[in-house]
């Protein structure tokens, strides 16, 4: 997708590209292990990300590219763990979108490359 929507990002001004990564892609925030196919896809998708800011920063340099996790959201994807005692609560989609949308609204081309969660508080790679 990146390699044909960025060469349509407009040279001046704010842009945003940003894909829902998780939490448990972060090989430093993992504690708890597993996952190890989901983990290593997340993970794989935020190197592809800090490397498209860095080569769309000399295309666009006020555009912005981020990873962000969605936090723990109820959908099919999270509802094989809520059962269990992995998740204690989450959120709805509805309120997930409107946290994202909230941090992508204030992202500058200083975050870009960062990896970023629902609250805007940055995951360390
Ligand atoms: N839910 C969470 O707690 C959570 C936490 C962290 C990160 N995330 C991330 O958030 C994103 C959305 O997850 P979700 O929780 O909303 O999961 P979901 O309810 O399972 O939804 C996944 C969506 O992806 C679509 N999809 C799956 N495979 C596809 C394919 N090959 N081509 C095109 N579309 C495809 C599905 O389409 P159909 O409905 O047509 O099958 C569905 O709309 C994922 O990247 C997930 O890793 C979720």
């Amino acid at each position: 997708m990146a390699k044909h929507v960025l060469p349509l990002v407009p040279k001046a001004g704010k842009s945003v590209f940003a894909v829902l990564s998780a939490r448990v892609g972060s090989i430093e925030d993992n504690r708890l292990g597993g996952w190890y196919g989901y983990r290593a896809s997340k993970a794989a998708l935020n190197q592809f990300m800090r490397t498209i800011a860095i080569e769309l920063s000399r295309q666009s340099p006020e555009a912005v590219c981020v990873a962000l996790h969605p936090g723990t959201v109820d959908t099919a994807l999270s509802h094989p763990f809520q059962a269990g005692i992995k998740i204690k609560k989450a959120f709805s989609p509805a309120y997930s979108a409107e946290r994202l949308l909230a941090v992508t609204d204030a992202l500058t081309a200083t975050h870009s490359g960062q990896f970023l969660a629902w609250d805007g508080r940055p995951i360390p790679f």
